[in-house]
């Protein structure tokens, strides 16, 4: 079983630089479906699940070539539109090529997707938006069916601000007939970058990044090329790893209004943030004071980021309270944050996080990406070595991990152990 071993106690000196975003390119790729032709997308990175995605793409007849962070997609060979269990199982996101599908081609058979580690997951508000756009949704043998001859635009209320059904509701409008507007729809930069690929198209979408979206639908997209945003989960993941271990590190190629909420909650720690344009350098200092956040849909601190600050949590000098509000499950990193000593007890929704003096490595499993990172993050500061296991959970997410980390002067390695 692959293991990253992390010996702790060392600080981390150096650059980092940000790779496109995993929450971007995974939409972005299934919004080609939408048109015939040959994509080029820049900065994509070599993620797992960019990797799943391209597999599904390949299942439905549409080839893809990556090299040196560009992906390549040539969609004018599509012959199936019926997304396989076997991608669909791996990766949720793969539900997100129903909307390009529909629209496209009038039909999509996908494979129900699968709750996970964080929670169940529905998938009731991108179904809802569909039946609003005219499709008829049927259910049979684990498969989701979807059909329509035409869609046509309409108004439609997300009773949750859902990334994923923002953008499956989105992509789908761009080819109906007429005026669709999505209200309380997601506001994050994901969403805004997916509109910018899709309005490269010919798409003709207002308002994304806001909790209005409106979108005039169109009769045909075009292939374009496009460069994905930076990746604000991995950059907030650093500055984090950067800020336990009382580091000086610079993380380049982020977009610093994305990161907002992340440095703001550091600076309340008692951590020195000098964010710009291009660029963010994180001094950790003495001592790390407790915080107490709550999960929100963007603007808020992002959930994807919880776990991550968690662990800083757990040196804090006095209490902290974390509460997610986005999914129903997304503590799992608390048992194996407790066998490194950590003092959490769950409240709820509600993590209590009792500060301690030092954290002490152990033996730790990842069980999903962000609590994967988590671990690592909490590795570099424990005494002594952490064994992180299950960390193809953490490759689905964060590029050459352990290879940025150690040219940051970190001491892991990924090891192969029975
Ligand atoms: C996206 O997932 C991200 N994944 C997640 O990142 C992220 O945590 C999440 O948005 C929230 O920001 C990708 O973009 C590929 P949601 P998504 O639909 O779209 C409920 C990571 O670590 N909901 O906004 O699946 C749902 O149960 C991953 O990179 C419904 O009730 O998230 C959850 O409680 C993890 N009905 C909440 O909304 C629906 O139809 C947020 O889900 C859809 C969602």
């Amino acid at each position: 079983m692959k293991r990253i071993v992390i010996e702790g106690g060392t600080p981390l000196r150096g650059i980092v630089h940000t790779s496109g975003a995993k929450n971007a390119v995974l939409p972005i790729i299934a919004a080609s479906l939408l048109a015939q032709g040959e994509f080029t997308i820049y900065d994509t990175p070599w993620l797992a699940d960019v990797e799943t995605m391209c597999e599904l793409l390949d299942s439905l007849g549409v080839s893809s070539d990556f090299q040196d962070n560009i992906l390549r997609i040539d969609t004018a060979n599509l012959q199936k539109t019926e997304a396989h269990y076997d991608c669909v199982r791996k990766m949720r996101a793969s539900f997100l090529v129903m909307g390009p599908l529909l629209a496209k081609y009038g039909h999509a058979k996908i494979s129900l997707p699968g709750g996970c580690a964080i929670g169940s997951r529905p998938i009731d508000l991108h179904l809802k938006g569909f039946e609003a756009l005219g499709a008829k949704v049927t259910f049979g043998d684990g498969y989701i069916v979807a059909q329509a001859a035409k869609l046509k635009g309409n108004k439609i209320y997300l009773d949750f601000p859902s990334v994923g059904a923002t953008e499956n509701i989105m992509m789908a409008a761009s080819l109906a007939e007429g005026h669709t507007v999505i209200e309380n729809a997601a506001e994050e930069p994901e969403i805004v970058d997916l509109s910018n690929f899709l309005n490269a198209m010919g798409a003709k979408i207002k308002g994304a990044g806001t909790s209005v979206i409106r979108i005039e639908g169109v009769d045909s997209l075009s292939a374009i090329r496009h460069t994905v945003i930076p990746d604000r989960i991995e950059a907030g993941s650093f500055m984090v790893a950067a800020a336990i271990t009382k580091s000086d590190v610079l993380i380049t190629n982020i977009i610093d209004e994305h990161l907002k909420s992340v440095a703001a909650k550091l600076q309340d720690a008692g951590v020195n943030v000098d964010i710009s344009y291009d660029g963010v350098r994180i001094q950790g200092t003495g001592e790390i004071y407790p915080v107490d956040l709550k999960t929100l849909p963007y603007p808020g601190f992002p959930t994807d980021m919880q776990a991550q600050f968690m662990a800083l949590l757990t040196l804090a000098r006095g209490t902290s309270i974390v509460t997610e509000t986005v999914f129903e499950n997304r503590f799992m990193h608390v048992p194996e944050l407790r066998k490194m000593g950590a003092d959490i007890r769950i409240e709820d929704r509600s993590a209590v996080i009792s500060g301690v003096e030092r954290l002490q490595g152990a033996d730790v499993r990842s069980t999903d990406l962000r609590a994967g990172a988590a671990l690592v993050i909490a590795g570099l500061a424990a005494d002594g070595i952490t064994r992180v296991s299950h960390i193809h959970h953490i490759l689905r997410g964060y590029e050459n991990f352990c290879e940025k980390l150690m040219a940051l002067g970190a001491k892991v390695k990924m090891v192969d152990e029975p």
